[in-house]
């Protein structure tokens, strides 16, 4: 899969599309599409034969299918038809694709440049400036509509195409979050297209020399080869290390070989270890990277939605143990997290569903602007979402970088999800468990008077419409209290609970009466 975002240029004609699209692609090394030539390859005539022989409607169908079609694909720079994106469907379509650049000039310049044009079947008959005035007046809306103009007035092609390209760069990175911790700090990049310019990125934090890259075979068929690339291209040697796919392998046997694959490849400590995948890579390659050779520097990757909000932050890292999850770990800090929404295209429905219960916890324990938000606006994975779910993290880490405290919060519905995780056989995901386990504790609030009722209301509402479940069933009470209490005994810890307050506030506390839980765990149970 070609992953890297689309270039769409667009403007009137004159402006020079066709032109700057062609040096855009060979300065990027892309395909070029002209979707005017396209057309006329496909249909076996030019444009003005078709405008004489079939009418303009005809060739305004043939744009609007192409539009569709070139909007499937990615790493492609397109020269669109001057009025190609002047039907709003045609803009929204190709939008989605990638970066929209409106190239314009003054009237005299496009008189200049068609000169010698005579392939135009819109400015036929008629005196060419007048026409060209009249059209631009009418098309001048819909131009303005595109976020990105670049007035080439003056401009040479190479000069116009250093100005998309720089767009190109500048665009991408809109979110730059750094994070305090007790050794120094780092940044997390958040940004569309970022996996492109992973290497540039960790150029600019100082890093060099061998980048192993630790993925699966899922995840790295998707992207291993852009991450890869944009290493080689900023001077860092990678080489691709791979583990299997899925939780069963986050153990210290996966992370022996890993040993075995930095040993054989050279990495040493000017070099870094990269975990490209979800949650699972992250902790295993972060462990990987925390023990070989006393540590070695670590870059997350976050590619699920989970790991992008909540376990590529924090710098905990683990593998499991037959007695338990995460036994084994260690505190890691990255020097760099790089967070690309545009990964999320790919992943699968349940595990973007699983992901939006961690969202949503985010609003709950910190952010009532971004609860409101997933109210109004629903399930997008956009970048503002992403990134202000992210803050909600990096505020509570900053403040308890080691988890002696006020890191607990992160916690909340995990204490009742956990149970009814391990009581499932794992067959419930975590973040629906996490779901219920969220309305069972804004209940068990409710209960205790700490907070309204509405926000109970509102907190299943909200789940509910991300497709995530509010109750469970099969259980009786007993057994996941049960469950909750010796889960806690194992890891040495009392049973406490995160209880929310109020949307974007919440308290620890272990003084629950077991009769409340019970009487809660009832009243949530379907029949
Ligand atoms: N360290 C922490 O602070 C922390 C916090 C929360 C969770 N975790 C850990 O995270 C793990 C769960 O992470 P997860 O939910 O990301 O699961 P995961 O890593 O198993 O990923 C889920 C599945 O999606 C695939 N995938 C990942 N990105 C993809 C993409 N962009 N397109 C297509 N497929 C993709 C993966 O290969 C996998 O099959 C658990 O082991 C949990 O303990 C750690």
């Amino acid at each position: 899969m070609d992953y890297d975002r689309n270039i769409v240029i667009i403007g009137f004609m004159g402006t020079g599309k066709s032109k700057v699209g062609l040096e855009v692609a060979r300065r990027l090394g892309r395909e070029f599409v002209d979707m005017d030539t396209l057309i006329e390859e496909r249909v076996g005539m030019t444009i003005p034969e078709m405008f004489a022989r079939r009418g303009e409607g005809f060739f305004r169908q043939q744009e609007r299918q192409l539009c569709q079609e070139l909007a499937k694909r990615r790493g492609l720079v397109i020269a669109t038809g001057g009025g190609a994106l002047i039907p709003e469907e045609n803009r929204q379509t190709l939008g989605t694709s990638g970066l929209l650049v409106c190239l314009t000039c003054d009237v005299s310049g496009i008189l200049r440049r068609l000169a010698q044009a005579e392939d135009r079947p819109l400015l036929d008959g008629a005196d060419r400036r007048e026409r060209i005035e009249t059209l631009l007046a009418q098309r001048r809306e819909a131009y303005s509509r595109i976020a990105h103009q670049i007035d080439t007035t003056g401009l040479t092609v190479e000069e116009v195409a250093e100005r998309v390209i720089e767009l190109l760069k500048s665009e991408a990175v809109v979110e730059k979050i750094a994070v305090r911790t007790p050794t120094g700090s780092y940044e997390i990049r958040l940004g569309e297209g970022l996996l492109a310019r992973v290497g540039e990125l960790a150029r600019q934090q100082g890093l060099g020399g061998r980048a192993a890259l630790v993925t699966n075979p899922t995840v790295g068929d998707l992207y291993a080869s852009t991450v890869v690339k944009s290493l080689r291209k900023a001077g860092l040697e990678p080489i691709i290390c791979q583990v299997p796919d899925g939780e069963a392998y986050k153990t210290l046997d996966t992370v022996s070989s890993l040993y075995d694959q930095f040993i054989a490849c050279g990495l040493d400590r000017y070099g870094a270890v990269l975990a490209l995948g979800g949650g699972v890579i992250g902790d295993v390659a972060g462990f990987a990277a925390a023990t070989y050779m006393r540590g070695v520097p670590l870059v997350q990757l976050p590619t699920t939605l989970l790991a992008m909000v909540d376990a590529s932050i924090g710098g905990k890292v683990a593998v499991d143990h037959a007695q338990g999850k995460n036994l084994i770990g260690a505190f890691k800090q990255p020097e760099l997290v790089v967070i690309d929404p545009l990964a999320l295209t790919t992943l699968d429905e349940a595990e973007t569903q699983s992901g939006w219960a961690e969202v949503i916890k985010a609003g709950v324990i910190g952010s009532p602007s971004l609860f409101k938000h997933l109210e109004e606006r629903g399930d997008e994975p956009s970048l503002p979402v992403i990134a202000e779910a992210v803050r909600v993290k990096v505020a509570i880490v900053e403040e308890d970088p080691y988890e002696s405290g006020r890191r607990a919060v992160l916690n909340l519905g995990h204490t009742f999800g956990h149970a009814l995780e391990l009581l499932s056989g794992f067959t419930l995901r975590h973040g629906e468990a996490v779901s219920i386990g969220m309305v069972a504790a804004t209940r068990t609030a409710v209960a205790l008077g700490l907070c309204d009722e509405m926000v109970e209301g509102r907190l299943a509402a909200l789940l509910r419409r991300f497709g995530l479940p509010t109750r469970y069933e099969d259980h009786e009470p007993r057994e996941i209290w049960e469950a909750m209490a010796t889960d806690k005994k194992k890891q040495g810890k009392k049973l406490r609970f995160v209880l929310p307050r109020a949307i974007g506030q919440v308290v620890v506390t272990d003084q629950v009466p077991k009769a409340v839980i019970l009487e809660i765990l009832e009243r949530l149970r379907t029949r």
